[in-house]
């Protein structure tokens, strides 16, 4: 495979300043049989997650709320189709650099976030590369659409418009900030994330952000090392099922 030759520069130890100890670290959040299934005594929702701190002198502020537009809901009810080459190409345009730069936050400018996505075809998946510097998006290999329901504990994303993975550069980040990198590199996972999602909104799509794959099998799918890349998310995408 064309791209799977040109990565192995990046497994070559000799590249790295660091040996892949961070890979390591960052490996220890992979997903394990109690990832999800913990309850806790946690209540969900906002209002029980906030400190109840009192008002000094009673001063307070109040925030108009968000409009119904504003709100990015998680839907998981998909149809199956892949998105079309035009809405798909329209989906990553805000991730491509441009002539006034990059639209997203990267620390020290790295950009050690790349953006993948698996496209389902009648029988199979393409996968896909965004290669954001020249804004395109490379077909870079077709693999079993079962192989990739099978990396998901989460069935409800697979089949979709698309499915993104975004994978984080370990080693171009941890060359430069050492352990901090992996921090700096998943908030801007979580930056590209947030711009993928409200671009979907803008185009009448619905999304979900999915944390719950089986890493190994995700890179494999993916054809990368585990020694130099994670996967901090996937972000499911695509036409909202009509009887939902
Ligand atoms: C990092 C992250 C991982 C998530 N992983 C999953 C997931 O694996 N499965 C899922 O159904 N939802 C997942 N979600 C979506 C949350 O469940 C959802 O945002 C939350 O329930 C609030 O609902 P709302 O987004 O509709 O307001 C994830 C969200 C984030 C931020």
């Amino acid at each position: 495979m064309q791209h799977d030759l040109f990565l192995t520069q990046f497994r070559d130890p000799s590249v790295s300043a660091e040996p892949s100890r961070y890979a390591d670290a960052w490996r220890v959040g992979d997903w394990t049989t109690d990832s999800g299934a913990r309850s806790g005594d946690y209540a969900t929702g906002l209002a029980s997650s906030r400190f109840p701190y009192a008002a000094l002198g009673g001063r307070s502020i109040v925030v108009p709320p968000p409009a119904t537009n504003d709100a990015l809901a998680s839907n998981r009810a998909y149809e199956p189709n892949g998105l079309d080459d035009r809405q798909f190409a329209a989906l990553i345009s805000p991730a491509c650099r441009s002539a006034f730069g990059m639209t997203y936050a990267s620390a020290g400018a790295l950009y050690s976030v790349h953006i993948y996505a698996l496209r389902p075809t009648c029988d199979d998946a393409e996968l896909w590369y965004a290669q954001t510097e020249d804004a395109r998006l490379l077909l870079i290999d077709k693999v079993g659409a079962a192989e990739v329901g099978n990396a998901l504990i989460e069935q409800w994303a697979w089949p979709t418009g698309v499915l993104i993975a975004l994978v984080l550069d370990l080693r171009r980040v941890t060359d430069k900030y050492g352990h901090r990198g992996i921090r700096f590199a998943t908030l801007e996972a979580g930056e590209l994330t947030q711009l993928l999602r409200e671009r979907a909104h803008k185009m009448g799509l619905i999304s979900c952000a999915l944390g719950g794959f089986a890493d190994a099998d995700v890179l494999r799918l993916l054809r990368l090392s585990p020694d130099w890349y994670g996967v901090a998310i996937m972000i499911g995408v695509g036409q909202g099922r009509a009887n939902a």
